[in-house]
């Protein structure tokens, strides 16, 4: 089939999306580039009325997109994934444009967004019930997975492209209906994504993607008892809120939540590996990333050399506009964002950290790449999620030292450690209190495994056959009266 393409203007979408038709407001919001200030679009600032309505209209398209055979709903998929494949590059160029990251993890983004797509479009085929071993030979016992229903989504601004793609993915295709509330700072992506979606033959109302008061948004998604199911990635504040919000109607929640990812390095680690993993887990998205490396735990006999090769990797990046070549650490998001990495840092330095590398006087939101030597675990720096570029170093004196540190936080959505000991391998493996676990690597995500976290990074899986069980009901049914 001939795919067709849309021209950058046309990807370039500033409206919302509520039951196939794009809509506008007199009300909007500005989008501005976080690395030249630069106004990027207008885009309508919706309440609650506009969020009822999109719920309504995810409500009436359900019964008919839940009875899609599988495999239809499969196709339609597979030509989304074919479409933002067709459009890689302007996805890409926006994505930099609104979010800031280099234009090379923005293409990245963008791909790794899709596979969400490819994956869940193969998922949707495989969603087996069960036989079940019956107690009495006159009942046959069986499970079949059901939608859960209209779906609400609340996804944050660091993966403005993928974060919305491994949620509206799977609950596409296993039946449900969305309604989307992207970030307020990067909805341009999102909004370029569910172009191409509608484009695929999502039908009308299938998919809804409101903007605006977050607020009073989310508040008629998490108390509208039409809604089934919300899934939220963002902070933990924001997280808990939701939760209770969504108390009065039970409905099933899933919460990808803050981190506060160890990175242990033994002594008898990789070095090279161990820094090259530092890097990719650090310094990915200028550090604004959930499973981002946030304490460096390294044993304090090889931890001087550790220090000093980090160092010397750190000094290799730089800093500017995302669509400049050779830039490997955009902006953050905003002057917020740099406030409070900037008040991590400060805080560490004033009780006796030493920075190893660093500069406080970029302009802008720009943040530049920053070594902390002698922390310790009661600077807020190693307490509280950074979200920047800014590597703390902790020293440890044994594995049990290494673990108790490691697992001395409420956060538990990923750990990292390097060590070429297979027996420790296993060991720490299975003593680390997270949802996901690196080991001799800095880049976990894909998705063919079950992204999420334990303790109060949430709960729920996003990616792999647990991706597409997160939004489906089991229903048990019992034939009787066989003999
Ligand atoms: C996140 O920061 O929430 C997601 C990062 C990832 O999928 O690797």
């Amino acid at each position: 089939m001939l795919m067709p393409l849309l021209s950058d203007n046309e990807l370039r979408e500033t409206r919302c999306l509520i039951d196939g038709q794009w809509i506008e407001t007199e009300a909007t919001y500005e989008v501005r580039n976080p690395a030249t200030g630069e106004l990027l679009a207008r885009v309508p600032c919706l309440g609650a009325e506009h969020a009822r309505e999109a719920i309504a209209a995810a409500e009436r398209a359900r019964p008919q997109w839940s009875a899609q055979p599988a495999h239809e709903r499969s196709r339609i998929l597979k030509r989304w994934h074919a479409l933002i494949l067709a459009h890689l590059e302007p996805l890409a160029q926006l994505l930099t444009r609104e979010m800031g990251k280099p234009i090379g993890e923005a293409r990245a983004e963008i791909l790794y967004g899709a596979s969400y797509v490819e994956w869940f479009a193969e998922e949707a085929r495989r969603a087996y019930g069960q036989v079940i071993p019956s107690h009495d030979l006159s009942k046959q016992l069986s499970t079949v997975r059901e939608p859960v229903g209209v779906v609400a989504a609340i996804t944050p601004w660091n993966f403005p492209n993928a974060m919305l793609a491994r949620k509206l993915a799977p609950a596409l295709a296993a039946g449900c209906t969305v309604v989307a509330k992207p970030a307020e700072q990067t909805p341009l992506s999102a909004l370029a994504l569910s172009k191409l979606a509608t484009l695929a033959g999502v039908p009308h109302g299938v998919l809804n993607v409101v903007l605006g008061d977050a607020v009073a948004i989310g508040a008629q998604l998490t108390a509208n008892p039409a809604v089934r199911k919300l899934t939220f990635t963002g902070s933990t504040a924001v997280g808990r809120l939701l939760l209770r919000q969504c108390a009065d109607t039970v409905k099933r929640v899933s919460m990808e939540l803050g981190g506060n990812a160890p990175f242990i390095v033994f002594d008898d680690a990789d070095l090279d590996a161990a820094v090259e993993g530092a890097m990719a887990s650090k310094f990915r998205n200028a550090g604004q990333t959930c499973v981002c490396a946030n304490r460096f735990l390294v044993h304090e006999a090889i931890y001087d050399e550790f220090a000093e090769r980090l160092v010397r990797a750190v000094r290799d990046l730089r800093v500017g506009e995302g669509s400049q070549a050779g830039v490997t650490i955009g902006p953050l998001i905003d002057q917020r964002a740099k406030a409070k990495v900037a008040a991590l840092v400060m805080d560490a330095l004033e009780q006796g950290a030493v920075l190893l590398e660093g500069d406080a006087q970029m302009p802008g939101n720009f943040f530049a790449p920053t070594v902390l030597g002698q922390v310790n675990a009661q600077m807020r720096v190693a307490r509280e999620e950074i979200f920047g570029p800014v590597a703390p170093l902790i020293r440890f004196v044994d594995e049990a030292d290494a673990l108790a540190q490691a697992n001395a936080s409420d956060a538990g959505l990923a750990a990292y450690f390097f060590t070429r000991d297979i027996a420790r391998a296993h060991r720490v493996a299975a003593a680390l209190k997270v949802g996901m676990v690196g080991i001799n690597t800095g880049a976990i995500s894909t998705e063919t495994a079950p992204f999420g976290g334990v303790k109060q990074s949430g709960f729920g899986r996003e990616g792999g056959p647990q991706g597409l069980e997160d939004y489906q009901d089991v229903k048990y049914l019992c034939l009787g009266n066989l003999r």
